[in-house]
This record gives C-alpha cells, structure tokens and sequence, in this order.
C-alpha cells in the first residue's frame, strides 16, 4: 500500500473506531469481552508484571488484567480518542483506589512506541492485529519492548469459520458499494487469513516469536430477521457499517429485502442467518 493510501485508510479505520465506540461492549451481547477474557486467561498474567496493550479499544483485556498484576502495571494504547474514552471512563471515580494506579491509556501508535526496550514482560493484542496500519511493524515493535523471555499473547478472528449465510451477505457488499457508488479504502485480502493456525504462527516467527500456545474460540448464533442481522454485521468492520449507515431508509429496506432472499436461496432454513464469530489465540515468547 502506498503511504497516502495507507494513511486514508487508518483515517477511515479511526473514524470507524470512534463512531462505534458506544456500542463496542454492548456488541453480539458483549462478544469481545468474551474473547477478552479468554485472551487474558490463555495469557497468564502474574502478580507484579509490566503489560502492554496495543489497540486497547475500550480497555477490556487491559482492565481484565489491571487486578491481576497489581502492584505491576499495564498501559493501553490506540488511536481511537472516543475508544480511549471509554476505556478511562471505566476507571473507578476514587482516584486512591489500587486499579487506577495500575491501569493507564495512552494514545499511540502501534508501529510507533515510545517505550525503551525491554520494558514489558507481556505484550496483549485483543482483536487489532488485522486492523493496524502495518501488523509487520507492531510486531517488530511489540518484540522490541519485550522482556527477554517475554510473552506476546494475540487473538485475531478466524474468517474462514464464517457460515454461508455470512459469506453470501459480505460477498454482496462491495457490488453494493458500486451501486450506491461508494468507494471506500480497504485492506489487502490477505489480512482475512491472518487468523488461520497455518498463518498466524508464521506472521509471528518472522518477527522474533516463537508460538508456545495456540487454541479457539467458536461462538455463534442466528438473528431473527434481515433487520437484526443487518444491525449485527453493521458493527462486523469498517465497510459493512459505512455502507449499511450511508443508506437512507428506502435503501435500507431494499437491502434487508435483499437479505432475506439471499437467506431464502441458502435452500435450508437452518443456515439462514446463523453466523459465527470464530478467533484464532496465540501465546507466542520472544526468542
Ligand atoms: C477491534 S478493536 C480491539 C479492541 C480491544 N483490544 C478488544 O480486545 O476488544 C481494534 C482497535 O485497534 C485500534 N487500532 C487500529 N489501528 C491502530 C494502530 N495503528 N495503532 C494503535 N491502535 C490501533 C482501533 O482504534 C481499535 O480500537
């Protein structure tokens, strides 16, 4: 990608990140807490550890961990202000209280860290991986402010357990997009494959890690109607929430008529809109 694209492209990401900032917890019933709180286990944080968490969002794996580590610390960063937001606003209104003085957000880059080497024995990214502008640096950089022996712990969607109905529906939107005639930057394809056990270990090898733990998480289940559906996969990345929130209520229920008979074609009626939120968790150490 080139540098102009590449910087439209974390503006559009930033942009989606911040518009969805309210409903982010409350998504798929709290889906990514969920994944968050997997993430922490697998990880292990100890008593009295520094961590790390890039793209924090709105701070859930970081104050998963914040009770697990103090008197350590962990420090969370990313670029979304309205994400970072609601991460502090979280954070308990007694300024005394033990989990302030552990917790911390901070607005940065993960390309571009301004921590000292060797800072941090455990580095966690919570579903950011596939969304950073170059994943390749922030790995290089993640390794960088490790420990020796330290552990970077990843958890990325694995898109290739999407169900028909899901592949059919994110198949139709960029003919949408030409229809409504919208352009809109995206990332390579590559990056859907990055949650797959074949890539994952690989992408982390070439930046220093060895993958000492690797395990899955499926969920899953249907909404009602196109309309429920339609909300649900608005809030599944940047493309289908521009899109879907561009169209005005006309196009909407053309799109949810659209929907309901692409469900229809599936032929079995227990494949209509059942979706599954699938993630690949690595635990990898620094080598
Ligand atoms: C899907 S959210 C993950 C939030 C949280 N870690 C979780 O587990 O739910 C991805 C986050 O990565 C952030 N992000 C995207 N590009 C980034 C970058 N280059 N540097 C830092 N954060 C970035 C986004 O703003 C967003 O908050």
């Amino acid at each position: 990608m080139d540098p102009d694209a590449s910087d439209e492209m974390t503006d559009h990401l930033v942009d989606f990140f911040d518009r969805i900032a309210p409903s982010y917890d409350s998504w798929a019933g709290g889906q990514h807490e969920r994944v968050a709180a997997r993430l922490v286990d697998v990880a292990s944080p100890q008593k009295g550890e520094h961590v790390l968490d890039v793209g924090t969002g709105t701070g859930l794996v970081a104050h998963i961990i914040a009770p697990r580590v103090s008197p350590g610390s962990v420090i969370g960063i990313d670029l979304s202000e309205q994400m970072l937001a609601i991460a502090r606003s979280k954070m308990s209104a007694d300024r005394r209280s033990t989990t302030n003085k552990t917790v911390q957000f901070l607005g940065m880059a993960a390309e571009q860290l301004v921590f000292k080497p060797e800072t941090f024995e455990l580095v966690t990214m919570g579903e950011a991986l596939a969304y950073l502008s170059d994943p390749n640096d922030a790995l290089v950089e993640a390794h960088r402010v490790l420990r020796p022996g330290g552990r970077l712990a990843v958890s990325v969607q694995r898109r290739s357990l999407s169900t028909r109905a899901q592949d059919l529906f994110f198949q139709g939107l960029a003919p949408l997009a030409r229809r409504h005639s919208l352009s809109l930057p995206r990332y390579s394809s590559e990056r859907a494959r990055f949650g797959e056990p074949d890539v994952l270990p690989q992408l982390l090898k070439g930046a220093g890690f060895d993958v000492t733990r690797m395990t899955e998480m499926v969920t899953g289940g249907r909404t009602r109607d196109a309309h429920e559906w339609t909300d649900l996969m608005a809030g599944a990345g940047p493309l289908p929430h521009t899109l879907i929130r561009a169209l005005g209520p006309r196009y909407r229920t053309e799109l949810e008529a659209d929907v309901e008979s692409a469900m229809e074609s599936l032929g079995d009626p227990d494949d209509a809109f059942r979706y599954h939120h699938s993630y690949l968790i690595a635990v990898a150490r620094k080598r």
